[in-house]
């Protein structure tokens, strides 16, 4: 939800912003700007829509003898996505300039007491708020240190934001409140970001920000403080292993791609460490010390929630622990009633989402222990978290998740075997096949997905024109399903719905015409014949269908539909090959329809407002 960065030190700062704005842009897209400080003063260019559109502004301007920047892209929440709405934003008496990630909740009495003092607005943002009512306090004669965090105490909501003054034109301020900041130290400069991409190609050395701090950068120097006391803090310096090869596309037309054909090596590096072979053994070292829970809270948003219910089966079957599975943002305001031994498991590929970190909070104030199953090191989740479970993913760009559930769902398999072997209930021979399975499938999935995409292709081209799509599955074809659905309204615009395939006789099959596309997923299973039936009935209808299944199942059984036929695996694990043929259709179904696969209009990858 928004991308911000600051950079002050020796290279032209503009330059740097926009190519580090650009490895923020998949946290917003519909407007972007930049403030630099050239000549005593700080110059404000912002542009509405994509951030092409901002550099072709700046092309025509001089703006090589700045040094010092920051920059801003968005995903809006107060007012439309327009250029008077863009960051950055100036106080009223034009010496301040802010951006902003997150909201101002209390933003509207505040700008109320400032207009009655005379500051004027420009724009429909809270973000215009904040930098008036911090300019407010340096008018009152504040340091703009202590201004800063004087008006962040008056300020409730989530931000991370950055502060420009021409009275110190070579200094950048930051703080956090529940939104993601980091601090990149270099060699004679320093930078502040919402995300590491944006600053890698110039420093691995990052400093994870906490909530309640401000800090001060300088080319040479920066400092962290609190908010509350403006005491300075000691912190600790991290250094990133991984580097802008993973950030980047890698010769795929699209991240989305690129990420689909990456899961074999992620489900392995998931894996790495963690799966003894050789004795046949999974261990998580992360979860060593923890009680194993006699009751299971699963949490999470989006793709996170849909991976939780994929495992939330494999925790009851194997380790013998009764499984919820919950959305972040209902968990967060009905009270919930959790149990003596019980513990709430968070999924979060960011580890930022607003809702998620929310469910966190609550379960951590209830006394119940939290487990976090995060891809991003440093992330607040991962923090704040008893004990994480790290998927190890690498950095996940396209706003459509693709790799990250790969990830969560190897990390929760891993996690059930090993809480039912610790258990003693983990069922005869589980173990055994679970590992042949893992072990083989990233090679069988490598091999197949060549395959897939132009499998893929060709029903996208038959079907992308589909008025709506249902997405059917039971049992752990069922979350699968969801996420199908998910990935196609995402990317293509189409009224897509998942539904657990029984329950399309109690009114969607109603919807089944000619042009309304039903995909079945059909593994070879014990609900194989299930689903069958559900899918003549829509073929009785005239409704298209898709049928995603394996060759055992093919030939005369579903003569009338179109197979899509994946080679087989043990169990739960043709759910990963199946994701792999979902992500492939929804992907081919948006170029088919030319969709800006990256960038899919209303989204934004990381949801650090409510
Ligand atoms: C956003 C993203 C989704 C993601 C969800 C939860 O909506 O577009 O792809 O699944 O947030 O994100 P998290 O980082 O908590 O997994």
């Amino acid at each position: 939800m928004c991308g911000i960065i600051g950079y002050t030190g020796h290279r032209p700062a503009v330059p740097f912003i926009i190519e580090g704005l650009r490895r923020l842009e998949y946290r917003g897209y519909d407007s972007s700007g930049v403030c630099y400080a050239q000549s005593g003063r700080l110059n404000v260019v912002r542009a509405e829509g994509k951030l092409a559109l901002l550099e072709d502004k700046l092309a025509n301007m001089e703006v090589s003898l700045a040094t010092t920047g920051m920059g801003h892209t968005r995903w809006a929440t107060h007012g439309a996505p327009t250029e008077n709405n863009a960051h950055p934003h100036r106080s009223s008496r034009g010496e301040l300039c802010l951006v902003h990630n997150g909201i101002i909740e209390n933003y509207q009495e505040h700008k109320n007491a400032l207009i009655g003092k005379g500051y004027c607005f420009s724009s429909d943002t809270d973000t215009e708020v904040l930098v008036n009512l911090i300019a407010d306090e340096r008018a009152a004669g504040m340091p703009l240190l202590q201004a800063f965090a004087n008006a962040l105490k008056k300020a409730q909501g989530a931000f991370a934001l950055a502060l420009m003054s021409p009275e110190e034109p070579d200094v950048v301020y930051a703080a956090r409140h529940s939104a993601p900041l980091l601090l990149g130290i270099g060699q004679g400069e320093n930078f502040v970001a919402s995300d590491i991409p944006a600053f890698l190609p110039y420093t691995r050395d990052v400093v994870f920000l906490e909530d309640g701090e401000i800090v001060r950068i300088t080319p040479g120097t920066w400092q962290v403080f609190s908010i509350e006391s403006l005491e300075p803090l000691d912190k600790r310096t991290h250094h990133i292993e991984w580097d802008l090869q993973a950030a980047q596309k890698g010769g795929f037309k699209h991240f989305m791609l690129k990420e689909i054909f990456e899961q074999p090596r992620v489900i392995a590096d998931c894996m790495a460490g963690r799966v003894d072979m050789a004795r046949r053994e999974v261990s998580i070292p992360e979860l060593a010390d923890a009680n194993i829970p006699s009751r299971l809270r699963i949490v999470a948003c989006g793709t996170s929630f849909h991976a939780g219910l994929w495992a939330a089966p494999l925790f009851e079957t194997w380790a013998g622990i009764p499984t919820t599975v919950e959305i972040a943002s209902e968990f967060r305001y009905r009270s919930p009633l959790l149990e003596a031994g019980e513990a709430v498991l968070v999924i979060s590929q960011s580890g930022e989402t607003a809702d998620t970190l929310a469910a966190l909070r609550i379960a951590r104030e209830k006394d119940c222990p939290v487990i976090g199953v995060c891809n991003v090191v440093g992330s607040s989740i991962a923090r704040e978290a008893d004990a994480v479970v790290f998927t190890q993913a690498g950095p996940e760009i396209s706003v459509a998740s693709t790799k990250a559930l790969s990830s969560q769902m190897t990390a929760l398999l891993l996690m059930a075997l090993y809480w039912g072997h610790r258990r003693g209930v983990l069922p005869a021979g589980v173990m055994q096949e679970a590992l042949h399975g893992l072990s083989s499938l990233p090679g069988h999935m490598e091999n197949s997905l060549p395959a897939l995409r132009e499998q893929a292709k060709g029903l996208a081209r038959r079907y992308s024109a589909c008025k709506g799509m249902f997405f059917l599955g039971r049992g752990q074809s069922f979350p699968l399903a969801l996420e199908g659905a998910l990935k196609v309204k995402e990317l293509s615009y189409i009224h897509a719905e998942g539904y657990a395939a029984g329950e399309m006789k109690h009114g969607p099959i109603a919807l089944i015409e000619p042009d309304f596309l039903s995909f079945f997923l059909a593994p070879h299973d014990a609900l194989f014949a299930k689903s069958k039936s559900n899918l003549e009935e829509v073929q009785a209808r005239s409704g298209p269908v898709i049928v995603l299944t394996n060759p055992h199942t093919e030939g005369k059984e579903l003569r009338a539909a179109e197979t899509w036929t994946l080679p087989e695996a043990w169990g739960p694990l043709n759910g990963f090959l199946m994701l792999c043929a979902l992500q492939l259709f929804s992907y081919e179904t948006a170029t088919c329809l030319g969709k800006d696969v990256d960038q899919p209009r209303n989204l934004a990858k990381s949801v650090t407002v409510e």
